[in-house]
């Protein structure tokens, strides 16, 4: 199909949105050459790695060259805590946000102006691929402060020129009230937040079915596709995946559009993916699960070559755009659990409490080590009033569902409709006590 008449098809796009691959190849490479001369020249820690590595940005003279160069981790953001990684005078930094590790220090990032005016428009991009419109108000859940998403959100609705609500995270029933009182049509917040704003709306007998949201925009965290199905039927809504991370911009790396909903939409004019073997570190071809790597192809304060996401996932063919999508997360390799040698992620577990209708999306995983066995524990909160002989019911036929699905054993605890701790940005969903 040639451009022009995928253009007409897709009003309101931008015209790299429907390039051909040979033009978005070729912008990546001449963007690619920039971000690899602009992190030599401005940054020593990247000038010390490439030199260590035996690499100069001239090495590159096709995309395949990437791999010639060094991975970049959490690990050096951390090492040159906190500025160290900037590649421009601190005058010309205009923003600062930072992600909580478990442990530690947080990892800092920094924005010039022109990198804020770029993360406005990827998010602008994508909230108008996930259905939203100039005229549309959007609800922002996400937390505002150090942590991406709710700025994020923000300055990418406002270039889109809607009605932004800037509620941040928390306050669950000042949320309901807005929502009831605003009739907000799109709604960006965690799918797990997203939850507990719905049961509060219940609570307050206010039919979710009923409220005005006409889009979720959703991420932060992985959730599936199990997930996605109960939202969409409980609040009558589309619900849609937003993927990013702070190391790489924030929320908007990528994003899902509303008509296909078949994964996020990678927007590789900013952000060069790769997938590695998470273990030799070897680029794998397009289809294969792996590991995320993203070089940044625009970026001025905080250039990332090749920086390990550590999620899983493989890169899809374009659909509705020129560009490559990517699967839903499975989880992040540190997610991954080992139980008696099977591995397991927790969204393994989601899916199959989303099959079974009784049970919320409201769930727990407990790991122990009992004498040298793991052991599973999955706490659900039930959907229903309890009863002694339903809860029963429903336990067994999770741990049936896990057993044959996933390959291992847990002991399940149904518990009552609140009892489970709530989330009011991303979940923890896993307490591993080995
Ligand atoms: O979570 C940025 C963000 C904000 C994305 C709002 C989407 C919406 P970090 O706090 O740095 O940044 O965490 C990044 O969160 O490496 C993934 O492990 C996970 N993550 C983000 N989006 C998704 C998603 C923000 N859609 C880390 N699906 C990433 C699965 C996600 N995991």
């Amino acid at each position: 199909m040639s451009n022009n008449s995928n253009k007409k098809l897709l009003p309101g796009l931008e015209a790299i949105e429907t390039a051909s691959i040979d033009e978005i190849r070729s912008l990546q490479l001449s963007r690619l050459r920039k971000t690899l001369e602009h992190a030599y020249n401005n940054s020593p820690v990247y000038r010390n790695k490439f030199d260590q590595a035996g690499v100069h940005p001239d090495d590159l003279k096709d995309l395949s060259d990437l791999a010639k160069f060094p991975f970049t981790s959490k690990a050096d953001l951390r090492d040159n805590y906190p500025f160290g990684m900037f590649a421009l005078p601190q005058k010309d930094i205009v923003r600062i946000h930072a992600s909580s590790g478990t442990t530690g220090k947080p990892t800092v990032v920094g924005y010039s102006k022109n990198d804020i005016s770029i993360w406005s428009d990827v998010v602008a991009r994508s909230i108008y691929a996930a259905g939203g419109r100039p005229e549309d108000k959007v609800h922002i859940s996400y937390g505002y402060g150090l942590f991406t998403g709710g700025l994020g959100a923000h300055y990418g609705a406002e270039r889109l020129g809607c009605t932004v609500i800037p509620m941040s995270g928390g306050q669950t029933e000042k949320q309901v009230q807005l929502i009831k009182d605003f009739d907000p049509d799109i709604i960006m917040v965690t799918p797990s937040y997203m939850l507990n704003i719905a049961d509060e709306m219940e609570r307050e007998d206010i039919d979710p079915h009923k409220c005005s949201l006409r889009v979720g925009i959703f991420g932060a965290e992985p959730w599936t596709n199990a997930m996605r199905q109960d939202i969409e039927q409980r609040l009558n809504i589309d619900a849609v995946d937003i993927y990013g991370l702070s190391e790489v911009m924030g929320p908007g790396v990528a994003q899902e559009c509303v008509e296909a909903k078949d994964g996020p939409i990678i927007w590789e004019d900013h952000f060069y993916p790769e997938i590695i073997d998470p273990k030799t570190g070897e680029v794998l071809p397009d289809g294969e699960e792996g590991e995320l790597v993203f070089t940044s192809l625009t970026k001025e304060a905080m250039p990332v070559i090749r920086y390990r996401t550590r999620d899983l996932t493989r890169l899809l063919p374009g659909t509705s755009r020129s560009m490559r999508r990517m699967d839903k997360i499975t989880g992040r390799s540190d997610d991954m659990l080992i139980i008696r040698g099977v591995n397991v992620f927790p969204t393994q577990i989601e899916e199959q409490i989303c099959n079974i209708e009784e049970l919320t999306p409201h769930y727990m995983i407990e790991v122990n080590k009992t004498g040298n066995m793991d052991t599973v524990r999955v706490s659900v909160e039930s959907g229903l009033s309890n009863s002694t002989e339903l809860n029963q019911q429903l336990a067994s036929s999770l741990r049936h569902k896990i057993k044959s699905y996933i390959g291992i054993s847990a002991s399940i605890d149904i518990v009552e409709p609140g009892e489970l701790p709530r989330s009011e940005g991303k979940a923890k969903r896993v307490i591993d006590n080995r």
